[in-house]
């Protein structure tokens, strides 16, 4: 990770909450990140239904590799006791502003604040860096990263009519980094 975003710093600070710890991740994690993508998005990505593309699609372990090497991307892992993988984000930033690419978190892992935890982190790796907006779409279906997004203070900045391969509207959420509750 570059850009001048602080990996060494959440390393030594890594988040802790009843176990729960958030680190930066390394290029040894791109097969994890490729294997937790496919197991939080499960086949919703796989047009034909057949199970998720992560073998040959854009979240594979080759691109996952790339996301981690940077430039540019902030890539967090949310570990309990530091062992059990149980969710993952990946942002990119351009200039002063990022992009929220991708989160998701185990189905046993979910609705205990690990989701909260990766999109705080990330947040203040961000602001750390001097980015000041990040922005994040999501399908307008999906309740539940809505609910995390807005409870962090996001707001909706507008709508992205068909984004998704399946027909879906995207909403497109600001969340102002130097703002947060
Ligand atoms: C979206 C996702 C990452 C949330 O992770 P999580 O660890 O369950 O979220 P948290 O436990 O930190 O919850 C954050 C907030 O969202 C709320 N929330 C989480 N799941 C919810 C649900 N199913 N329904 C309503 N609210 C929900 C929580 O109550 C919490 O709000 P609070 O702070 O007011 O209590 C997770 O559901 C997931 O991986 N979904 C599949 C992948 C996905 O859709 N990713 C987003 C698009 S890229």
């Amino acid at each position: 990770m570059t850009h001048g975003l602080d990996v060494d710093r959440l390393e030594m600070d890594g988040l802790q909450m009843d176990g729960l710890q958030i680190r930066a991740a390394a290029p040894y994690d791109a097969p994890l990140f490729a294997a937790l993508h496919a197991a939080c998005f499960g086949s919703r990505e796989s047009p034909d239904g057949d199970g998720p593309l992560n073998e040959t699609g854009p979240w594979n372990e080759k691109a996952m590799t790339r996301f981690i090497a940077g430039p540019g991307t902030v890539c967090l892992i949310a570990t309990i006791a530091g062992e059990e993988p149980a969710g993952f984000l990946i942002a990119r930033t351009a200039a002063d502003e990022a992009e929220l690419l991708t989160i998701g978190v185990l189905p046993d892992h979910r609705k205990r604040g690990a989701g909260q935890a990766l999109l705080r982190e990330a947040a203040e790796v961000l602001g750390a860096a001097g980015v000041g907006r990040l922005f994040l779409e999501v399908e307008e279906t999906n309740r539940p990263a809505l609910a995390l997004y807005r409870g962090l203070g996001a707001v909706p900045v507008g709508r992205r009519p068909g984004y998704y391969e399946n027909g879906a509207d995207a909403a497109v959420l600001r969340l102002d980094l130097r703002a947060r509750p």
